[in-house]
């Protein structure tokens, strides 16, 4: 078994400092690389996938796919191999917690889901990434369980491809493993996970866009703003392009889809601002950036005034977007 205890050797390279996790597929490590003297999350996957030779060529060339994505908003991997037959990679250690984790404490704490700035930021960070990443290969597993954000509020995607291991053979398949990760798969993806395109990861951003503003899965067709109704009317329109059953009704890339939610966001803010102006301005004037509700912040508001937003507007490149707006999504977020 692909078991360790702490203080354990694997590959005479890695020592286990602690057990970070188990997923669907095997399980996660804190190791310290003694090659390179760095800490490392070292992921082992369970022995069947060693035992099928199709499945060790499709992780060698998975991972190779993998490892040609470089963005900051995708874990590096480093070392790739079979040893002992156990398949394992290592790859850059995230010191954060998974969305999931963070949708539970927030839930938690405040009893409530994310707001519109928060959710925009963890998505438009992901849209850059998979802008980035489809030039080389598709997630197929995009769920809260697989990005993870950093202290300093910068977003991780993780496992890039792997889910096409459980897809290639009835007897790898993970449905009855994880069968809440069927929620987040496109329709087209639950019939044949092996022929689908980049455009079954929108379908997937758009569950995750509508259960981080309502802490629900969209399983029912409930319009978003009928669970949030203080959200702006666009969000069930940008929902239903991202989870339209026929993928050419779908965004037709991570940029696209990126820039909708950016008008999204521009809109509400300016809608927010519009309101604000029109109720009694009894609070002394703050310095804008404090000025912004905290779950605002991370991100810049518009200066407008609100107008309605024109729904062919959803699938065109704004005239004016945004200088430098990818950019302040790095900075770190003062809600983490
Ligand atoms: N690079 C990493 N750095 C830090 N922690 C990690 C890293 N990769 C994974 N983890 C942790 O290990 C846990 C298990 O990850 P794993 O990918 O095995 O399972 P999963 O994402 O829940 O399911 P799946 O098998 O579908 O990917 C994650 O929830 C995360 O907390
Ligand atoms: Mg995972």
């Amino acid at each position: 078994m692909a078991d360790f205890e702490v203080g354990d050797f694997f590959a005479d390279r890695y020592e286990i400092l602690k057990e970070l996790g188990r997923g669907g597929m095997g399980m996660v490590y804190l190791v310290k690389d003694h090659k390179t003297q760095k800490r490392r999350a070292l992921k082992t996957l369970l022995p069947k996938y060693a035992a099928n030779r199709q499945a060790v060529r499709r992780f060698a060339r998975e991972v190779n796919a993998a490892r040609r994505i470089n963005h900051p908003c995708v874990v590096k991997i480093y070392d790739a191999g079979e040893v002992d037959k156990i398949l394992y990679y290592t790859m850059e250690y995230i010191e954060g917690k998974s969305v999931r984790a963070w949708m539970r404490e927030r839930k938690k704490n405040t009893g409530k889901a994310f707001g519109l700035g928060s959710t925009v930021r963890v998505i438009g960070m992901l849209c850059s990434a998979l802008d980035h990443a489809h030039k080389f290969t598709i997630h197929r597993d995009l769920s809260p369980e697989n990005v993870m954000v950093t202290r300093d509020g910068t977003v991780k995607l993780l496992d890039f491809g792997l889910a096409k291991l459980d897809s290639m053979d009835a007897d790898l398949t993970r449905i009855g493993v994880s069968l809440g990760k069927i929620q987040y798969c496109a329709p087209e993806q639950r019939i044949d996970a092996k022929n689908v395109d980049h455009r079954a990861d929108i379908y997937s951003l758009g569950v995750m866009f509508y259960e981080m503003l309502s802490g629900k899965l969209p399983t029912d067709g409930t319009p978003l703003t009928q669970r949030v109704p203080a959200l702006p009317p666009e969000v069930d329109a940008f929902v239903a392009r991202c989870m339209a059953e026929n993928p050419e009704d779908r965004f037709g890339s991570a940029a696209q889809l990126g820039r909708a939610l950016k008008l999204i966001f521009k809109h509400a803010m300016a809608m927010q601002e519009q309101e604000g102006r029109a109720g009694v301005p009894a609070k002394p004037i703050a310095p804008p950036a404090q000025a912004t509700p905290p779950e605002f912040s991370p991100l810049p508001g518009p200066q407008s005034a609100a107008a309605p937003i024109h729904p062919k507007a959803l699938s065109k490149r704004p005239r004016r977007p945004w200088r430098g707006f990818w950019t302040k999504l790095f900075q770190p977020s003062p809600k983490l």
